[in-house]
C-alpha cells in the first residue's frame, strides 16, 4: 500500500496534495508520510509474532528527529553509527537500552558517550576495537555489553557500494578471527559478551543471502556455546530491499519467517534484533522539485529542475533509479523523453535519464522513494541550501526541518584578521 497516490490527477501524500505543500514550503522539499513509516515498522513488528525481538531502526537512513520520535513512540530501538546519531535518538525520546552501536571506527569519546548512556550493545568490528572498548569501559568503571559484527563472506547480490558482508569489505570480523575474538572478549574484565551481529548489505531483494548469512552465524553461536560462551541476542542487521523500479523484495513476513525458521531449524531459540533502515523509510518519502526550464538539443531533451545531486545524491553515486512523476497529471501536453537534470555544475547532476514526461517550465515533479538515504546524504555543494522536510499526518502537515538559510551556510566560517 502506498501513501502517495493520485486523486483526480493530482498526487497526494495521505490527505494532502503535494502541490499545496510545494506552494507552502517551496521546492526542493522532502515530504514524508507518517502512516507510511508506522505501517512499515508495524509490519515487521507483527511478523515476529511472539518471538522476542527488537527492531533497531537504522538511524542513518533518515535521521530527522521527528521520524525517530514517531518510531520511538511505537517502541522502536535504534541502530546508530555515531555519537551524533545517539544524540538524535536521545533527543527524540528513544530508549538507549534498545540501541545497538555499529561502525568500523568508533572513537574513544563516542564509545564513552555510548557506554555512559548504557546502550544495549557495542557492535565491535575488529579485535583492535575490542581492546579500545575494554580500555574505555575500564576508565569509566563500567561493563560494556558487546557483540562482534561478523563478516560471513556472503554475496548479497546488490550494488557493490552497498555490499558489506564479503571478505573484501572493510566491515566486521572475519569468521576465522571471530571465535578467538570472542574467547579473548570473554576474558576481559570490563566486557560482557551479549550477542552476535551481522549485516551483509542493503537493498537486498531475496531471502537467500540472509539465510546463507544466518546459517554461518548460527554455526558460530553453537561453536561458542560449546566453549561456554553464551550468546543472548542475534542481531541480523538490516538490508531488506524496497520497490524502486518494480523490484519484488520479500515481504516483512517472508523476511522475518525465514529468520525464525532458520533459527528453529538449528534449535537455537534466541531473541532477534534487526536493523532495518530503507525498508521502513525508503517509500515513506518523496522529493518535490520544480521544472525551471526545458532545453532541447539535437539528441537530447532536458528537464532542468531545481533539485540537484546535492539534494539527492543516490542517482549520481550509485546510478540509483528513482521514479520521477508529475504532481499534476496532464492529458494534453506532448510527452517526450527527458533527462531530468539539476542545477549543480557537474555532468553527474542528473536525477533520472530517459524519462518519458509531459513537462514544461513551472511544472512540479515528485522524485519517488526518497525517504531513505536521501535528505541524510544531502550536502551544500555549490553553496546550495539543504531542502526543507515536511511530515504529512492525515490532513495536516508539519515542517520538521526548515530549509537552510544563508547564515547557516557560512556559520562557523571566519575571515582572517586584517
Ligand atoms: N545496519 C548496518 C550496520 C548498516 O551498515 C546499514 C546500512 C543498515 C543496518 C541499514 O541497512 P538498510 O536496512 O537500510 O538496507 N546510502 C546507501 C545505503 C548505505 C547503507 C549503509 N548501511 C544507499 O543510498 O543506497
Amino acid at each position: 500500500m502506498s501513501f502517495f497516490e493520485y486523486r483526480h490527477g493530482e498526487l497526494f501524500a495521505e490527505q494532502v496534495s503535494l502541490s499545496s505543500i510545494a506552494e507552502q514550503y517551496g521546492t526542493p522539499c522532502f515530504v514524508y508520510s507518517r502512516r507510511a513509516f508506522e505501517t512499515k515498522w508495524q509490519a515487521l513488528d507483527e511478523a515476529f509474532g511472539d518471538h522476542p525481538h527488537t527492531i533497531c531502526y537504522a538511524v542513518k537512513a533518515n535521521s530527522n528527529i521527528a521520524v525517530l520520535n514517531l518510531l520511538a513512540r511505537l517502541g522502536s530501538g535504534f541502530d546508530i553509527v555515531s555519537e551524533g546519531e545517539l544524540r538524535r535518538v536521545l533527543k527524540a525520546g528513544g530508549d538507549p537500552s534498545k540501541v545497538v552501536f555499529s561502525g568500523v571506527a568508533k572513537s574513544k569519546s563516542e564509545l564513552a558517550f555510548a557506554l555512559s548512556n548504557k546502550v544495549r550493545s557495542i557492535n565491535i568490528e575488529s579485535v583492535a576495537e575490542l581492546e579500545r572498548v575494554q580500555e574505555v569501559a575500564q576508565t569509566l568503571g563500567v561493563t560494556a555489553s558487546i557483540a562482534f559484527r561478523v563478516n560471513p563472506d556472503v554475496d548479497p547480490e546488490t550494488h557493490p557500494y552497498i555490499s558489506t558482508g564479503m571478505d573484501k569489505a572493510k566491515f566486521g570480523v572475519t569468521m576465522e578471527a571471530a571465535f578467538d575474538a570472542y574467547v579473548r572478549a570473554a576474558q576481559m574484565p570490563n566486557i560482557e559478551v551479549h550477542g552476535i551481529a551481522c549485516h551483509i548489505g542493503s537493498q537486498i531483494t531475496k531471502t537467500s543471502p540472509f539465510s546463507d548469512a544466518l546459517e554461518i552465524v548460527l554455526n558460530m553461536v553453537k561453536r561458542l556455546a560449546a566453549e561456554g560462551i553464551e550468546i543472548k541476542q542475534l542481531d541480523l542487521g538490516g538490508g531488506l530491499g524496497i520497490d524502486y523500479q518494480g523490484e519484488t523484495p520479500p515481504s516483512a513476513n517472508e523476511y522475518v519467517q525465514s529468520m525464525i525458521n532458520g533459527i528453529k531449524a538449528h534449535g537455537v531459540d534466541l531473541p532477534i534484533a534487526i536493523e532495518p533502515g530503507r525498508y521502513i523509510s525508503g517509500n515513506s518519502g518523496v522529493m518535490l522539485t520544480k521544472v525551471e526550464f526545458t532545453k532541447h538539443n539535437a539528441s537530447k531533451n532536458f528537464a532542468i529542475v531545481d533539485a540537484g545531486m546535492n539534494d539527492l545524491l543516490r542517482p549520481a553515486l550509485y546510478q540509483a533509479f528513482h521514479k520521477i512523476v508529475p504532481i499534476n497529471e496532464k492529458t494534453t501536453a506532448d510527452t517526450a523523453t527527458y533527462d531530468v537534470v539539476g542545477p549543480v555544475c557537474e555532468s553527474a547532476c542528473v536525477l533520472g535519464y530517459d524519462r518519458d514526461l509531459a513537462v514544461e517550465a513551472g511544472d512540479l515533479l515528485a522524485v519517488m522513494s526518497a525517504g531513505a538515504y536521501s535528505f541524510v546524504m544531502a550536502n551544500n555543494y555549490n553553496s546550495r541550501r539543504r531542502p526543507a522536510e515536511v511530515m504529512v499526518d492525515g490532513d495536516s502537515t508539519h515542517l520538521i526541518r526548515q530549509r537552510e538559510n544563508f547564515e547557516q551556510l557560512v556559520a562557523g566560517e571566519t575571515l582572517l584578521p586584517e
